[in-house]
């Protein structure tokens, strides 16, 4: 039976309450710095988004983010407002946002951190929205998003 409160809380992990935030930003951080922010970014995220009910994917290519994040509406509103004011990138790109999918992802996590030309040209074809090429960089996400043990 699909259940959609829980003693009268909104069930958290509820598909059907669940609103996504999919974008694309520009790194702003200097290289010798990347992968100690990135980590940071990464802790910080799985404890908050864990709290929130929020689950979902970053990937990083050196250059660029790209983050889906999906989950109650108000939760993901809130996030978002840090993630855009947040200094270590800019040119934050909404690529999608919306309700009604479902959720695609079991967990939040780091789906791939680290100079990809492969990675780097699926983001830019998004940024040049080629057709499909969101749809194709979600299922790239999915594919590589390893769920938290
Ligand atoms: C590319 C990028 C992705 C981020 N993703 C998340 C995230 O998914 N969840 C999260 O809580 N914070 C994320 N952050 C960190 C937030 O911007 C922010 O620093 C953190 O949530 C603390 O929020 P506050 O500064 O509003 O207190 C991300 C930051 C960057 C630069």
């Amino acid at each position: 039976m699909e259940r959609h409160y829980q003693g009268g809380v909104p069930d958290i992990k509820d598909a059907s309450i669940c609103h996504r935030w999919f974008y694309v930003s520009r790194c702003l951080l200097p290289a010798n710095w990347v992968d100690a922010a990135v980590a940071d970014i990464v802790k910080v995220s799985r404890i908050r988004n864990e709290s929130l009910g929020l689950t979902g994917a970053l990937l990083f290519t050196g250059r660029r983010f790209a983050q889906y994040i999906e989950g109650p509406a108000g939760n993901v509103a809130m996030v978002q407002t840090s993630i855009e004011g947040d200094a270590r990138h800019g040119e934050v790109q909404t690529i999608e946002s919306g309700d009604g999918q479902g959720r695609l992802f079991d967990d939040w996590s780091l789906a791939y951190a680290g100079p990809s030309l492969f990675l780097s040209a699926q983001v830019e074809s998004v940024l040049d929205e080629a057709p499909h090429s969101a749809a194709r960089l979600i299922s790239i996400l999915r594919e590589f998003a390893t769920p938290e043990d």
